[in-house]
């Protein structure tokens, strides 16, 4: 089947393409600052091509550019929204899956995409199967206890030359993921902030596992 869609419903504007392999999970595509939801599409599609993909916007615009959640400066997130953005979100996941009929959905996120994915996983663990973090931080001061993360992989993509990232910040969401019982492959890459070549063959290589 070849639909592709773009809808407003379910909260979010969002494009959906179904995917042709029904035993993969579908990709959950979340963008960085700036993008929308067309923005990932050829990077799920080069990650693995058969599987549907599900791509939001964020709804929350700074200075015209969309994001999942806001923040008051670089790194310094807006909790509360971050929190009811995160809700919204896992709203959103369990809208489409009755809408397109999808199973739990891998998330893959990009920087600000990234971190709402890590507040995905902390706080609705039920809303996704594992995700695939590329330049997240902690999204959370204080994450919660107990987030039930026991079977769920995820992969964490960190650039060594990040600006925006310290190696703290990953090594420290890479430790909260596992102590709620994630199981956690963490890639420190040579790379800046930006998406690289290196990012969408770790990609598909944990895809395909
Ligand atoms: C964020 O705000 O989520 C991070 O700083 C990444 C970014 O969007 O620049």
């Amino acid at each position: 089947m070849n639909e592709t869609l773009t809808k407003t419903e379910l909260g979010f504007l969002h494009h959906f393409e179904p995917g042709s392999d029904a035993a993969g999970a579908p990709l959950l595509l979340l963008h960085g600052t700036g993008g929308d939801e067309s923005d990932l599409l050829p990077l799920g599609q080069a990650i693995a091509p058969s599987r549907a993909l599900l791509s939001p916007r964020g709804r929350v615009l700074e200075n015209g550019m969309p994001r999942f959640f806001r923040r008051l400066a670089e790194g310094v997130f807006d909790e509360q929204d971050l929190v009811a953005q995160a809700q919204a979100l896992a709203a959103f996941i369990a809208g489409a899956r009755t809408r397109y009929g999808l199973a739990a959905p891998v998330a893959v996120g990009f920087s600000n995409g990234a971190n709402i994915a890590a507040a995905l996983l902390l706080l609705h663990p039920e809303a996704l199967a594992g995700a695939v973090l590329i330049r997240a931080m902690p999204p959370l001061a204080r994450p919660p206890e107990g987030a039930g993360l026991a079977g769920k992989r995820v992969l964490l993509l960190s650039g060594r030359a990040d600006p925006i990232v310290p190696a703290t910040a990953a090594a420290t969401l890479a430790a909260q993921l596992k102590a709620h019982g994630a199981e956690v492959i963490h890639q420190d890459l040579a790379a800046r902030h930006g998406l690289t070549n290196e990012d969408v063959l770790a990609a598909r290589t944990f895809l395909a596992a």
